[in-house]
Formats: structure tokens, C-alpha cells, sequence
């Protein structure tokens, strides 16, 4: 039996909100075309009613793309949810997000509301939302600093004012995987009609903990995930939804858990929104950084070349990465020079492995990374010589 598991991409929303240069609409239309072909079953565009600028963008969005649903942000106000109905009507069917926070420090300092207010605030936009759309998310914000009771009263009315779909997000960061996954854990123990929705994460990665959040809220139920391509948004982003299909797709199909997304159009939809968003992507990042297939150590490169998985827990092509890197360095061994000089079209006999190799470690320890065209000139000047 599988599960599937509903990626819901926010890049355009949560994502763009916290760039320093916001994104054109032409700019917007082409990463929602790059994650609709990758195969993301949700993508929220925009919250229409912040701007003329995102209410255009997201009339755009959801009259070009038709493999994936289109969903608007809402806060729990009818202005808020008649923009985003009217900026999606152009599509067949469409999701409207409305949300407000649950959390005691939330509901006192911004909203200066009690919990009960809050919480009709909340069940009135969803049913004035589904007057539009029979598709509404609701998501409690700061659901992860918001006391157990108050949470499950609140997914509760929610779902039977119509949510079919119910968020938890950990707006902050703030919690760890144990305790989150505690909370949706709990909300499957307590609320009595949970059934009837599709319990969603969105995960912000404040103490760097937003991916293991979300896979441990699906460990404990969840069967959406929330998250931004590359992991950027507000402060330090949110799960990278790279991250969270990887880890899906490696490790958690064995318990019969499925995406829809094709991961091999990862890296091409990580560098479009890398370089349309001007964000660059540190070279060390999980699955998307420049390092993430690249072997420096000896030792390391050896074992790739002998077999691959023994330092790759998944390929480079499963990403849609052309192969993997050697790095030549001064801890490279002479196996990785022999491939790469069999790699450049050098047959065993046209060099002396360990004249080349003693004088691949000297410019290597002055240099750093050595690189082809260095290896071609060690041979040349070697050869000169003779
Ligand atoms: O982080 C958050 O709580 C949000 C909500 C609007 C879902 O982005
Ligand atoms: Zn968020």
C-alpha cells in the first residue's frame, strides 16, 4: 500500500517575501512553470491582496499552469480571501490559504484578541472561503508555540467549518523533531474528526531544523509538506523541499510513502531560482550545493571509483546533476589521476603515473585544486624534457 505525500511549494510566496529585490511577473511565471514540470502538486503564488504587483502575478500564475494547483494566501479577513478568489478565478480549480495565529503570544501582542475570537475569526473566513472554492487550507500560525488544547480546539473547528486542508506550521523554528512530531502525533490522538483533512507542515528553519521537523511530523501523520526550493524565506528559510523529496524518496519509500515530483528536475529548478531570486546556494547545501557530489580525499575518490555508493547515497543523475565531481587536490590518490587522465583521452602508455602523480603533489600543495588543463601542462613540460 502507498501513501502519498502532498508537496506543497511556497518559493513564490514565503520564499519571495524575503528577497532583498522583489521578482517580476515574468520572472514569477517561469519558476511556477519550472515546478509545475517538476511535478509540485501545490504551488502558492502570491497573497494578492499585499499588492497590485502579486495580485497580477498570481492572475498570471493561475491562468498558465494547469498541472499544478494554484493556491493564494489569505489572513482571516474577507478582503483578503475576495483578492485572492478574484486574482484565481481564471483557473478550473484553485486553493484559497487563509490563516491566523494560535499562539498565546501572537493572539495577546499582535492580535490583541482572546483565543475564543481568534478562533470564530478563523472559522468564518474558512466558510466565507469556501463559498469560493471548495479547496481551503487554514494554517494556525505559531502552531508550534501554541498550547496543545488550544491547538486541537482550533484544527478541530476548523476542519468543520470546512478546512480539507489543516497547516501546522512551526512559524518560528522553535521546536525540535521529538516534540513536533509530539504535536501532530497528538492532534491524530485528540481531534476527533481529523480524518476528514489533510494534515499539513510548514517548517521555518531558525535552529536549522526545519526539514527534520517536517519529516518527523510525516512520520507522525502529516501528509503534506510545506517548504520553498533551495529553503529560502523569511529569516533563516524554510525546509528546503529539495531536502524533504530526497529524504522521501531515499529513505522513507520502503514504508511505502510516495511523491509525485520528479526529482531529476531538482538541480535545473534549484539554479532558476537561485539565479532569478539572486540568492546563491552555499556550496556545502544537502542535495543542491556545488560539494554536494563532489569527492575531495583520496580515500573517498578511490571508493567512488571502485563503487559509487560507497560515499553516494544517492546519484548525481537522480537529481539531474550530469555525474559527480573528483576534486584533484594534494589528497587525491594516483587512482583518481589515472581516471582522469583515461577521462581526457590519455592511454596508460602516453604517461608515467608516478612521475605525473610526484608532480601533480607539488603543484597541488602549492595550489590547492588542480584541474585538467594543469594536468595537461605537468604533461607537456614533462614531456618537453625528454
Ligand atoms: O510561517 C507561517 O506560519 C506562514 C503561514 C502564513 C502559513 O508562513
Ligand atoms: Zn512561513
Amino acid at each position: 500500500m502507498t501513501d502519498q505525500v502532498i508537496l506543497f511549494d511556497t518559493t513564490l510566496r514565503d520564499g519571495e517575501q524575503a528577497l532583498a529585490a522583489s521578482l517580476s511577473v515574468n520572472e514569477k511565471l517561469q519558476i511556477a512553470r519550472a515546478l509545475e514540470r517538476m511535478g509540485i502538486d501545490i504551488i502558492e503564488a502570491g497573497f494578492p491582496v499585499s499588492s497590485p504587483g502579486d495580485f497580477e502575478s498570481v492572475r498570471q500564475i493561475a491562468a498558465t499552469i494547469k498541472d499544478s494547483r494554484i493556491c493564494a494566501l489569505s489572513r482571516a479577513v474577507q478582503a483578503d480571501i475576495d483578492a485572492a478568489a478574484e486574482a484565481m478565478k481564471v483557473a478550473d480549480q484553485f486553493r484559497i490559504h487563509t490563516f491566523i495565529s494560535t499562539s498565546d503570544i501572537h493572539v495577546q501582542s499582535k492580535l490583541k484578541r482572546n483565543f475564543s475570537q481568534v478562533e470564530e475569526m478563523a472559522t468564518d473566513a474558512i466558510r466565507y472561503a469556501r463559498r469560493f472554492t471548495d479547496d481551503v487550507e487554514f494554517s494556525c500560525e505559531d502552531a508550534g508555540r501554541t498550547p496543545i488544547d488550544n491547538l486541537c480546539r482550533m484544527v478541530e473547528s476548523a476542519i468543520k467549518a470546512g478546512a480539507g486542508t489543516v497547516n501546522i506550521p512551526d512559524t518560528v523554528g522553535y521546536t525540535t523533531p521529538t516534540e513536533f512530531g509530539g504535536i501532530v502525533r497528538t492532534l491524530f490522538e485528540r481531534v476527533p474528526n481529523i480524518d476528514q483533512a489533510v494534515i499539513s507542515v510548514h517548517c521555518h528553519d531558525d535552529l536549522g531544523l526545519s526539514v527534520a521537523n517536517s519529516i518527523a511530523a510525516v512520520e507522525a501523520g502529516a501528509r503534506q509538506v510545506e517548504g520553498t526550493i533551495n529553503g529560502i524565506g523569511e529569516r533563516a528559510g524554510n525546509a528546503a523541499l529539495e531536502e524533504v523529496i530526497m529524504i522521501l524518496k531515499t529513505r522513507m519509500a520502503r514504508f511505502g510513502l510516495e511523491v509525485g515530483a520528479n526529482p531529476a528536475e531538482i538541480h535545473r529548478v534549484s539554479q532558476t531560482i537561485s539565479r532569478l531570486c539572486n540568492m546563491p546556494i552555499q556550496s556545502n547545501k544537502a542535495i543542491v550545493g556545488a560539494n554536494a557530489f563532489s569527492h575531495s580525499s583520496g580515500i573517498h575518490q578511490d571508493g567512488v571509483l571502485k563503487s559509487q555508493n560507497t560515499y553516494e547515497i544517492m546519484t548525481p543523475e537522480s537529481i539531474g546533476l550530469g555525474r559527480n565531481n573528483l576534486n584533484l587536490t594534494s589528497r587525491s590518490g594516483r587512482h583518481v589521476i589515472k581516471h582522469r587522465m583515461a577521462e581526457m583521452g590519455y592511454s596508460d602508455s602516453e604517461f608515467d603515473l608516478e612521475t605525473l602523480y610526484q608532480r601533480f603533489l607539488a603543484l597541488a600543495d602549492k595550489k590547492g585544486q588542480v584541474f585538467d588543463y594543469d594536468l595537461e601542462a605537468l604533461l607537456f613540460f614533462e614531456n618537453q624534457r625528454e
